[in-house]
C-alpha cells in the first residue's frame, strides 16, 4: 500500500424522511442562503416545495440560482457567486445531481476569491477559503456528496476539467432514495455506469498488497450489477433505489482509493469528449472504458484477469491470463449495453471529424492516466476504437 491520510468531514445523512434532518444540520450556519438547484427536476418533484417550506420555518433569507446545466458551466457558476457577493450569503444549499453540487463547490470557493474562479479549475490558484455549504442528493451516480471534487465546463474554450480542494467538502449531503425516483431510466442508467467507473478507474493501479481495497471495489461491482438490471425495469422500488444510491456514494468518496493509485485516463478522455460534444458523462465513459481496458491490458493482464474471474465470472482454466482479462472486458462491455448503455460514439452521432480536437483538449495538460502513460497517439486509438 502507499501512505495515506484520510479524511473526509462531510456528514452524511441518509435514509428516508431524511429532509427533516436539514434544519438541525443547518444550525451552525447564517440564515442568509443560496439554494441552487438544476433545470426544474425538483419543481417537478415536490421536493423544491419541501426544501424551501423547511427554510421558511428556519426563517432563512432564501436567494436562487437555478437552471444550472448537467455538465455546469463556469457562466453559471459567475451568475451564483455575483448572488453570493451581492448578498453577503452565508450557507448554499445545492438540491440535485452531481452538476448542480459541482457548481456549488465552485460558486463556495469562487466567492471567497477576488480573482477569476477559471483559476481554480486550471489550477492557476488554490482555493483559501469557501463558504460553507450542504446538499440534497437527487440522483445516484458522482459521489460529489460526500468528495472534494468539482467538473466544471467553460463552453466558451471547450474545456471541461476537474478541480477539487479540502475546502470544498459538503458540511452535510441528505439523501433520500425517494429523492431519487424520478431520475429517468437513461440517467439512472448513466448514474450506475458512473459509479461503476469509479471503482474501475481505482481498480486499475499497480499498488502491491491492497487486497481489502480490491475486494471493497469488487463488492461494489457487484452489489450494483445485481441492482442494476431490476432497478431499470422498476424506476420507483425504494430498497433498489437505496442500494444504488449507497455504493454511488461509497465509490468516490475515498473509502476504497486508501492508500492506492487510481488510474483516471478514463475519466479525462471523458471530460474531453463531453467539453467538444456536450454529451452525458457516463454515456461517454460507458463508450470509453472497456476500449481503454482493451488498450491498456498489458501494462497488467494478471489485474485485469483478477477482475474477470472475480466480478465477471469468467473461467480462467487452461488459458492465458490476457485471454481471460478481455473476456472480462467483453463481459463489462456487454453489460452496460444490457441495461441500455451506449456502445459506441456513434450512438451520439460522433463521427471521426473531431477526434484530433478531442485529443489535443485531452493532452491540454500533457501525457496522463497511472495504470499507461497515454500520449495523443494512444487516446486516438482509443477513439477510433470507440466509433
Ligand atoms: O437539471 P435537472 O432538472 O435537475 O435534471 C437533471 C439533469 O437533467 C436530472 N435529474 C437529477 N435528479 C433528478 C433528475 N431528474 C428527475 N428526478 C431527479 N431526482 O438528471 C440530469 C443529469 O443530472 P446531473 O447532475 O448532470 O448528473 P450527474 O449526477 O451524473 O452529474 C454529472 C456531472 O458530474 C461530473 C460530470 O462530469 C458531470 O459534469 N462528475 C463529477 C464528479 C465529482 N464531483 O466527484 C465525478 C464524476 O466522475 C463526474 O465527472
Ligand atoms: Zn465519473
Amino acid at each position: 500500500m502507499n501512505s495515506f491520510t484520510y479524511y473526509n468531514p462531510t456528514r452524511l445523512v441518509f435514509g428516508k424522511g431524511q429532509l427533516s434532518q436539514l434544519s438541525s444540520e443547518m444550525e451552525p450556519y447564517g440564515k442568509k442562503v443560496l439554494l441552487v438547484y438544476g433545470g426544474g427536476s425538483i419543481k417537478r418533484s415536490g421536493l423544491y416545495d419541501q426544501v424551501t417550506g423547511e427554510l421558511k420555518k428556519m426563517g432563512a433569507e432564501v436567494h436562487e440560482l437555478s437552471g444550472v446545466e448537467p455538465n455546469p458551466r463556469l457562466t453559471t457558476v459567475k451568475k451564483g457567486i455575483e448572488i453570493c457577493k451581492e448578498n453577503n450569503v452565508e450557507f448554499i444549499l445545492a438540491v440535485g445531481g452531481g452538476s448542480v453540487i459541482d457548481c456549488t463547490k465552485a460558486i463556495a470557493a469562487g466567492a471567497k476569491y477576488d480573482g477569476d474562479v477559471w483559476d481554480f479549475v486550471t489550477k492557476k490558484a488554490t482555493p483559501k477559503d469557501a463558504i460553507p455549504f450542504g446538499t440534497v442528493l437527487t440522483l445516484a451516480a458522482t459521489g460529489s456528496e460526500m468528495n472534494a471534487g468539482s467538473v466544471i465546463t467553460n463552453w466558451e474554450t471547450n474545456e471541461k476539467y476537474g478541480w477539487g480542494s479540502p475546502l470544498v467538502f459538503p458540511k452535510f449531503s441528505i439523501l433520500d432514495p425517494v429523492n431519487t425516483f424520478t431520475v429517468p431510466k437513461d440517467h439512472t442508467i448513466y448514474g450506475m455506469v458512473d459509479m461503476m467507473s469509479h471503482v474501475l478507474e481505482t481498480y486499475l493501479n499497480h499498488t502491491e498488497n491492497a487486497h481489502l481495497q480490491d475486494r471493497f471495489a469488487e463488492s461494489i461491482l457487484k452489489t450494483v450489477m445485481e441492482a442494476a438490471p431490476k432497478l431499470v425495469d422498476d424506476l420507483e422500488n425504494y430498497d433498489l433505489r437505496e442500494t444504488v444510491l449507497y455504493n454511488g456514494t461509497m465509490a468516490l468518496n475515498g473509502m476504497i482509493a486508501m492508500g492506492v493509485k487510481g488510474d483516471w485516463a478514463t475519466h479525462n478522455l471523458e471530460h474531453a469528449v463531453s467539453a467538444v460534444y456536450d454529451i452525458p458523462h457516463a454515456g461517454g465513459l460507458a463508450i470509453l472504458f472497456p476500449n481503454l481496458l482493451r488498450h491498456v491490458i498489458d501494462q497488467g493482464p494478471e489485474r485485469l484477469k483478477q477482475l474477470a474471474v472475480r466480478v465477471f465470472n469468467v473461467d480462467p482454466q487452461g488459458r492465458s491470463d490476457r485471454e481471460v482479462a478481455l473476456e472480462g472486458i467483453d463481459k463489462l462491455s456487454a453489460f452496460w449495453t444490457s441495461i441500455g448503455a451506449p456502445h459506441r460514439l456513434a450512438d451520439y452521432d460522433i463521427d471521426d471529424s473531431k477526434l484530433d480536437l478531442i485529443a489535443d483538449k485531452a493532452m491540454a495538460n500533457g501525457e496522463f492516466g497511472n495504470f499507461k502513460k497515454l500520449n495523443k497517439k494512444d487516446v486516438l486509438e482509443i477513439l477510433r476504437m470507440s466509433l
